[in-house]
């Protein structure tokens, strides 16, 4: 790292939460426009944990060319919170020894690349007096307030789409219903999305509550018109109307249960915790007994498929490319202006600063009139609700 001068400006960027293609464009966009404001960049290795353990690396321009094809993140990330860090099996509050690390290096602003969990971490950060920050709004679940759109999302529409594309000619050939189950947290942006851009017959996403018999009738009367074959795009979070499961949740048995799995899992790939000695518990996802019911309302032979984390891996698309370098050099621009703690959203064709404490803590969910669910409905897709 340079040596610290006055003048000399140094920043950091961390990628934290799920991670999922343009992390790495990102990172490059961001790196390379505060480099042309001749400002040292380094990068904090898995997320939060890499500021509170003091891991980072220097993000010269040779480390930052040739990644914005690349997947995942060169950082690496995860889901640690400073506020409430598993410190080697002890859950701990880091932020004062995370904002004591960023002190001690000079940083003049963390940029933090993530989802909803980061915005409030990082606006934490803000709040104990700490450090200026600037996020990015990255996630497959589109679910960030006050951004038309995350990066990620575009690759993993693109992704569910062609799943559902070649589940088509699959379905056609056996004459069954098929139903894919993405992901979303709370949120159904991606089934939504992907389920019209695919042509999904049924969509169902949490902010829709589904009638079974409404779907089996549905599929039924399209059966009598000649079609004989079926696609359901199931987001994870969809619930049956009266909102339970048989676990009390939705498709992988709802978003807390989810999150929890997620905890748990993290929790046990760490040597000494008690949760390492425990097996897991595997739900069984609800979409396996949307199909099953359906198959037994239905009398037509019903498959599931579960696309899981395909639909966060590999290269981004053209879209989010374009999508991370514009986010990226804006904040690059914020930096060099000293315009600090506010997320770089999209609103319409500009990246825009909006303050941080208008997006942590607020979950974007798919309005009940939005466009899409419109579009959806009068080319004839059931949404589950109704015939
Ligand atoms: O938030 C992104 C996301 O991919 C969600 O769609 C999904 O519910 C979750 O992360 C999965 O988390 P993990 O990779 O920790 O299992």
């Amino acid at each position: 790292m340079k040596r610290q001068t006055k003048l000399h400006r140094t920043i950091g960027i961390l990628t934290a939460g799920g991670d999922c293609p343009g992390l790495n464009a990102a990172i490059r966009a961001v790196a390379k426009s505060a480099m042309h404001y001749d400002i040292t960049v380094v990068g904090f290795l898995d997320g939060f944990r890499g500021l509170v353990e003091n891991r980072f690396v220097t993000l010269d321009d040779r480390m930052v060319s040739g990644i914005l094809t690349v997947g995942g993140t060169i950082l690496g990330s995860s889901r640690d919170k400073p506020h409430k860090m598993d410190m080697g099996g002890t859950v701990m509050d880091m932020t004062k020894v995370a904002i004591a690390n960023a002190r001690r290096m000079h940083l003049d602003c963390l940029v933090c690349l993530g989802g909803n969990g980061t915005m409030k971490n990082a606006s934490r950060l803000i709040q104990q007096n700490g450090l200026n920050v600037i996020t990015l709004p990255k996630t497959i679940d589109n679910d960030v307030a006050m951004t038309d759109t995350c990066f990620g999302f575009d690759t993993a529409k693109s992704i569910a789409t062609e799943a559902i594309d070649r589940l088509h000619t699959t379905a056609t050939s056996h004459h069954r219903i098929i139903a894919l189950e993405l992901m979303g947290h709370s949120a159904g942006w991606l089934a939504l999305g992907a389920g019209i851009a695919g042509g999904a017959d049924v969509i169902l996403i949490p902010e829709i509550p589904y009638d079974i018999r409404t779907i089996a009738e549905f599929l039924r009367i399209r059966r009598q018109s000649g079609k004989r074959f079926s696609i359901i795009a199931v987001a994870e979070g969809a619930t049956a109307v009266g909102g339970k499961g048989e676990d009390g949740g939705g498709a992988s048995g709802g978003k807390k249960a989810g999150r929890k799995k997620a905890e748990r899992s993290e929790e046990a790939e760490r040597p000494g915790t008690e949760a390492h000695q425990e097996p897991l518990m595997i739900q069984e996802p609800m979409v396996n007994r949307i199909v099953r019911e359906l198959q037994l309302l239905t009398g037509v032979e019903a498959r599931m498929t579960q696309l899981g984390h395909v639909q966060r891996g590999g290269t981004p698309t053209a879209t989010d490319r374009l999508l991370c370098t514009r986010l990226g050099a804006m904040a690059g621009e914020l930096i060099a202006a000293r315009h600090y703690n506010v997320m770089v959203g999209v609103k319409g064709d500009t990246c825009v600063p909006v303050p941080l404490a208008k997006v942590a803590g607020i979950v974007r969910t798919v309005p009940a009139e939005h466009p899409w669910i419109q579009a959806a409905r009068m080319v004839g897709t059931c949404m589950g609700d109704r015939l």
